[in-house]
């Protein structure tokens, strides 16, 4: 099963039609992690769709549970994942409104659950089967190559402009960056920055799911342009980008055959 991640400004799937849900008990949480499941437009396959920040967006980056979900998401089957998430733009080419597909990631992030292989174990009855074995996952390619493409070629279909590459550089916020800090990512060769493409890609590399991130810049980052980055700014182009995100993932979903 096909599934989406939905991130700020995506937490609903217009055209999407639930018909069930499967909540999914993990060892990385209390609470229980809700899938929803259904149809999308015309596509004949069922999908699963999950809202990173919870049902109400009410998960800050930092707090998003990523191995809860990631784990739910093996647990039920999901044999690829098409991660939806805004973006501040630093490279000149990603200013708002344009979207990406990047193929590389650079982590800034801290603190946060990053990993299944953290070397413990965690209980004599631990259903978590990774921790104990030290494993150091191969992420030359972060993002899966052939979900990669068909983003790329989906948004051609449906004549979606599209940068098909691109770094991500995933912060910790949930404040945003300095200027400083964005003029050291572009040293870096960081070409997007956002807070929840890691460790979500990282995670689903150990578990070896097919993952791929499609990306729609919202504002410029801090300090490269003159306008303050606001909410609203930030609302306005979501809500003109995501029906082209739409289309893409839409188109994406029926031609997906894994
Ligand atoms: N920085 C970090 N994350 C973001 C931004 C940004 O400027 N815009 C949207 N997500």
């Amino acid at each position: 099963m096909l599934v989406f991640i939905g991130g700020t400004g995506f937490t609903q799937l217009p055209g999407f039609k639930a018909s069930r849900e499967i909540v999914i008990s993990t060892p990385y949480s209390d609470e229980p992690v809700t899938l929803a499941c259904g149809k999308l437009g015309d596509s004949g396959q069922e999908i699963g769709f999950l809202p990173r920040h919870g049902p109400g967006h009410t998960l800050p980056p930092h707090r998003i549970n990523y191995r809860a979900n990631v784990f739910a998401l093996r647990e039920v089957g999901a044999t690829a994942i098409l991660a939806v998430n805004a973006v501040g733009g630093i490279h000149a080419e990603m200013g708002p409104g344009v979207i990406a597909v990047p193929d590389q990631i650079i982590d800034y992030t801290h603190g946060r659950e990053h990993t299944f292989f953290d070397g413990r174990v965690t209980g004599i009855d631990s259903p978590d089967q990774f921790s104990a074995t030290v494993t150091h996952v191969d992420f030359t390619d972060p993002y899966d190559q052939g979900l990669r493409q068909l983003l790329i070629k989906s948004a051609s279909d449906v004549q979606v402009p599209v940068w098909p590459q691109g770094v991500y550089g995933a912060t910790q916020g949930p404040r945003l960056e300095s200027p400083a800090e964005i003029r050291r990512m572009l040293r870096d060769g960081c070409d997007m920055v956002g807070m929840t493409g890691m460790p979500e890609a990282g995670l689903a590399k150990e578990l070896s799911l097919p993952y791929a991130c499609i990306a729609l810049s919202v504002n410029w980052g801090a300090g490269l342009s003159n306008e303050l980055i606001t909410v609203e700014g930030i609302r306005q182009v979501l809500a003109s980008g995501m029906d082209s995100i739409q289309a893409v993932l839409l188109r994406a979903a029926g031609c997906y055959t894994g």
